[in-house]
């Protein structure tokens, strides 16, 4: 390696590994009817109210973008009934995780997340030399938040509780959560993530925010990727304590989030038919994909997002491939106590057939069910 020594903790970074592209699959494979169930999107496609939005804007490209996001902070704080100076963007809300772990996070300090929980949160925290504490999850791959309360110790800085979770399509309910952030108190910031937030019926659900507003050491993460089906131009937004934004605002670059990115989520966050429909459309075709997977005695672990966790029957990586010759992508997943599981994104109910169809030519003994 030429000029400076590159730090040990960066040489042992992993290279973050995204489900690949349609396109490049279906150049592999020679096919074009390829179907993605691997990255949680809006199968039904962006908000039209962004799209519209976005084309509007294109003569502007010139121009930086507004970089503090006024317009859509000043919306999201109307929307939430906070401050505007509570309201961060970034690009994804995969960017606010990673603003956070540089903000609070000194070389050695802790972070503390579930071992089945959103694989960002160990990238975040490797990246700054800090040192990530996880607890097992709950044999229903739950949060186990009283474990996790446990954990905390005097160089805790960050606990990462996802929820609902991916890759396990769980929740905790709202009075799990307050006897955990009792146990916590002021110890370390809590990071609730909500990225498929909107999808969720259950009434004892928990909004983090409500713990944001009533002064708790919280910060709420949001994104445009999911329900809004903006994944591609990268929004996502955090809340909470104009004090403990002000401490993220200082390792946030200076136009991280894009003027297309901006325009596109202010007027996603007025399209309330698109958001309606495409609840609607993930709750019955959830339950339809959950209903043929049982079916077939295929196990599964019940969800409340647009993604369900499946255990398979074999090697997943070769499963995998498997799938992607029958043109259909799904996402491995591994480590502790996921062994052989892979994610499937719910799609159009012709996208979920052809997955259901794939699946049987696979499952051991079963073709034709
Ligand atoms: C739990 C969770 N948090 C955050 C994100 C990040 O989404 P984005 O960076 O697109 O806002 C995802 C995306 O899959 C997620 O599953």
């Amino acid at each position: 390696m030429r000029g400076p020594q590159v730090p040990e903790y960066i040489r042992k970074l992993a290279v973050y590994v995204p489900g690949k592209p349609i396109e490049e699959v279906e150049r592999e494979l020679g096919v074009s009817d390829i179907v993605k169930l691997a990255s949680n999107e809006n199968p039904l496609g962006p908000s039209p109210k962004a799209v519209a939005a976005v084309k509007a804007a294109l003569p502007t490209l010139h121009r930086y973008p507004d970089g503090s996001g006024y317009a859509l902070r000043k919306a999201l704080a109307a929307r939430h009934g906070v401050d505007i100076e509570q309201v961060i963007l970034g690009a994804g809300s995969v960017e606010i995780i990673e603003m956070l772990a540089r903000a609070f996070m000194a070389d050695g300090d802790e972070a503390i997340f579930s071992q089945q929980s959103f694989v960002s949160y160990q990238l975040a925290v490797n990246q700054v030399n800090g040192r990530a504490v996880t607890a097992p999850a709950t044999s229903g791959r739950g949060h186990d938040l009283p474990a996790l309360a446990r954990a905390v110790g005097d160089r805790t800085k960050l606990i990462f509780l996802a929820n609902p979770c991916n890759p396990t399509g769980t929740y905790f309910a709202r009075s799990e959560l307050d006897r955990f952030l009792v146990e916590v108190g002021d110890r370390a910031l809590v990071v609730v993530d909500q990225a498929y937030h909107e999808y969720v019926t259950r009434p004892d659900y928990p909004d983090a925010l409500e713990d944001v507003k009533a002064g708790g050491h919280v910060i709420v993460l949001r994104t445009f990727s999911k329900v809004y089906g903006l994944a591609g131009v990268r929004i996502g937004y955090g809340i909470a304590s104009a004090d403990v934004m002000a401490t993220v605002n200082r390792v946030r670059s200076p136009f991280n989030t894009s003027s297309l990115a901006q325009v596109a989520a202010l007027a996603a966050l007025d399209d309330y038919d698109w958001v309606r429909g495409s609840r609607e459309h993930n709750l019955k075709e959830l339950e339809y994909l959950q209903g043929e997977l049982r079916r077939r005695g295929v196990p599964f672990t019940p969800s409340v997002t647009n993604f369900v966790l499946v255990e398979f029957w074999a090697n997943i990586g070769e499963l995998f491939l498997a799938f992607q010759k029958r043109g259909v992508i799904i996402r491995p997943v591994g480590g502790p106590g996921l062994v052989n599981c892979g994610r499937v994104s719910v799609g159009t109910r012709a996208e979920n057939a052809r997955f259901l169809a794939a699946l049987d030519e696979l499952v051991p003994g079963r073709t034709g069910v």
